[in-house]
């Protein structure tokens, strides 16, 4: 972690709030003292910054983040200023007091900013618990899925580390991963809606299940997670919930269509996968899926 500067582009700097694969991310507040979180990116890679401020200014979804400002520095390359949420990103620990019905709800928000995103022509990329922030107001999970289009400025070469491989590579379709992994060129990997669908399951998945099921136990490898990508062993189980309106034989089939390792196998849009989970929700109205 870097020395904590005391001001960044206008900013008062109060304290780190944790680093990703990008840089790290702020925590400061305005000239009125309005708390803000500020994304650092420092990449190599920073061709498509134009594609994150598209993203921000044309798709307006209650459930994905509003960048307040995204503007180039000279220190930082790039700053993704949003207003400062006193949230933990999705996980079982924070879900597991909530019905079951009620997680299928928080994540069926985040597939409908999906849904929003895909619907404008733009696709995200780096979907995956920690870009899920979740904000409770009133006893209810208010999702904010936020990093929109910063997948692209991704710096090819830090792929190497492990902990951004633990970060990234379990959510990551395999034909995107296989990209990714070991390329020579500086040009990071377009993101896609198949893509993004792969990767939404794959955090469904991870939720109900505690851990990713593409995280080997021993040692952490690009083979070893490809590996599991292909067998596809994992299942949704929900223990002791007799009165869940989940039908979890349907989510179970949605999950493993979408992480299907063939792309063109998966749900051919974020629009079904969105009706699907709706469907997940009501048991015995419609038949399973094909
Ligand atoms: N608007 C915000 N309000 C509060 N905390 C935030 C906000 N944005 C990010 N954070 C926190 O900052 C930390 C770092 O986030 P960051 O997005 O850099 O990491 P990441 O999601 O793990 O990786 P990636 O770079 O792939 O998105 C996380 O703990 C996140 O919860
Ligand atoms: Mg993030």
């Amino acid at each position: 972690m870097s020395k904590i500067p005391s001001r960044i582009a206008g900013y008062t700097v109060l304290r780190s709030l944790g680093s990703g694969v990008t840089g790290e991310v702020f925590l400061g507040h305005d000239a009125k003292e309005v708390r803000v979180a500020i994304k650092t990116c420092s990449p190599k890679i920073s061709k498509k910054l134009d594609w994150a401020e598209r993203c921000n200014d044309e798709v307006t979804h209650k459930n994905l983040i509003k960048y307040r400002e995204i503007k180039f520095d000279s220190r930082y390359k790039y700053l993704f200023i949003s207003d400062y949420l006193e949230v933990s990103a999705i996980s079982w620990d924070l879900l597991k007091p909530v019905p079951y019905g009620d997680m299928i709800e928080v994540l069926l928000k985040v597939a409908k900013a999906l849904e929003a995103m895909h619907k404008a022509g733009m696709h995200h990329g780096n979907v995956k618990p920690s870009n899920v922030l979740l904000r409770r107001r009133k006893g209810v999970f208010l999702p904010l899925l936020s990093d929109v289009g910063v997948a692209y400025l991704y710096d090819e070469k830090k792929f190497a580390d492990e902990a951004v491989i633990r970060a990234v590579y379990p959510y990551l379709a395999p034909e995107i991963l296989a990209q990714f992994h070991g390329r020579g060129e500086p040009e990071p990997v377009p993101p896609t809606a198949r893509g993004d669908i792969y990767s939404f399951a794959a955090m469904v998945v991870e939720t109900f299940c505690r851990r990713s099921p593409f995280l080997p136990r021993d040692e952490i490898s690009f083979d070893g997670i490809m590996q599991l990508k292909k067998q596809q062993k994992y299942r949704i189980i929900i223990k002791n919930d007799p009165t869940t309106v989940l039908d979890i034989r349907r989510l179970n089939d949605l999950v493993r269509k979408s992480l299907d390792p063939e792309p063109t196998r998966r749900p051919s849009s974020m629009s079904s996968v969105v009706q699907e989970l709706e469907a997940c929700m009501d048991k015995g109205r419609a038949p399973a899926l094909a």
